[in-house]
């Protein structure tokens, strides 16, 4: 509807004529001549603001009338305000039309571009690498298990064959969980060594499976320090399995992280739960002489290793007389760090956008 400001104009007309047919007030005069200079206004100035002023003043005035013109007035007033809402509305519809014109006659606008991306989140360091490594041992038929981040004292420790008074309790500066005396003492979980009697009281041998999970340590906190971190166990548990087996899973496991062949090393290593135990340190996929990674000398130690002790074979249920196995425990955090090369572990959990929208 376009609004019709000569209606309006006629409308103003005969309040004014109202107006001037009461005795008039001072208060009177002055809303006559503010009306009157309404009226004056040329057609093309007669915006909506002043309008909706023009509809105000008569309805909020209405008791400076005389009674008989009230009636008349608040009609017309009513009739100027309906007129003064439409104008403003069809107002902005126009200058709404007006702008996306303007947008569209813009030099380069282009309508078939798509629009502007989404802001998109990605995947946690850990998760990637995670999910990664899950692919690759799924692809060579291993399963992948999880276990409780609260463990009981048994799985944590006695089942691997960490006795009561072995100074590897002390050594992992466990988080001891308050429990009632005389109840199952909890920990929460040092590793995820645990999950390697869980899974031999479940699974029947021969099997092979890894576990990725976060372990927890009260450790004094520093750049490689953290008192919540990820680890992945891997156990194998079959006949005739030997350290062989052991170093060919573990250049698997290398070649799939690094994407080729890595040379690597076993040292001895103590862990009660394994025997032979070994440290497995890689050539540093970084250097050939030397670098701040390796400390210059060439060699990162990788991931503690072993075949699996005896004693851990009871305690799963299975008979050490017929089977034999080999597990392993990768520092996911410290593998995370090296891939992307994250300069302190405590960035992994700090849950800092700043750092997690690099990935
Ligand atoms: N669970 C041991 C640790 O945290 C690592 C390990 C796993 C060693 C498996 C040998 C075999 O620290």
């Amino acid at each position: 509807m376009t609004h019709d400001a000569a209606s309006v104009r006629a409308l103003l007309g005969e309040i004014l004529a109202a107006l001037a047919s009461a005795s008039e007030s001072d208060e009177t005069r002055s809303l006559r001549e503010r009306l009157e200079r309404f009226v004056a206004h040329s057609d093309d100035a007669l915006t909506s603001a002043v309008l909706l002023e023009a509809s105000a003043a008569p309805l909020g005035a209405m008791r400076v009338f005389p009674k008989e013109a009230r009636g008349l007035v608040g009609a017309k007033a009513n009739a100027i305000k309906q007129a003064a809402l439409a104008a403003l509305a069809e107002e902005e519809q126009a200058a709404l039309a007006r702008a996306l014109a303007a947008e569209r006659s813009h030099a380069g606008f282009d309508a078939t571009l798509p629009p502007p991306r989404q802001a998109c989140g990605s995947l946690h360091p850990i998760t990637q690498v995670t999910r990664e490594l899950e692919d690759l041992f799924t692809s060579m038929g291993w399963t992948i298990l999880d276990g409780p981040e609260v463990e009981t004292e048994h799985f944590n420790f006695d089942a691997l064959n960490i006795s009561p008074d072995h100074p590897a309790r002390d050594t992992m500066d466990t988080f001891w969980v308050r429990t009632a005396p005389g109840d199952t003492r909890l920990v929460m979980r040092t590793h995820t060594s645990p999950v390697q009697v869980r899974a031999m009281r479940r699974l029947q041998p021969p099997f092979r499976a890894i576990v990725p999970g976060k372990v927890f340590r009260n450790e004094a906190l520093d750049a490689s320090h953290e008192h919540t971190f990820h680890q992945m166990e891997g156990l194998v548990v079959g006949q005739h399995v030997s350290v062989g087996h052991l170093i060919a899973a573990m250049k698997t496991l290398l070649r799939g992280i690094f994407g080729r062949e890595i040379e690597i090393r076993l040292r001895p290593g103590y862990f009660p739960f394994v025997e032979p135990g070994f440290e497995l340190d890689a050539r540093c996929p970084f250097c050939t002489e030397g670098c701040s990674v390796c400390k210059r000398s060439t060699w990162i130690e990788l991931l503690p290793c072993g075949m699996v002790h005896p004693n851990v074979l009871k305690a799963g249920g299975i008979d050490p007389e017929q089977w034999t196995g080999f597990a392993f425990g990768l520092g996911l955090s410290r593998l995370v760090m090296l891939r992307f090369g994250i300069d302190d572990v405590r960035h992994l959990l700090a849950g800092d956008v700043r750092f997690l929208e690099q990935f």
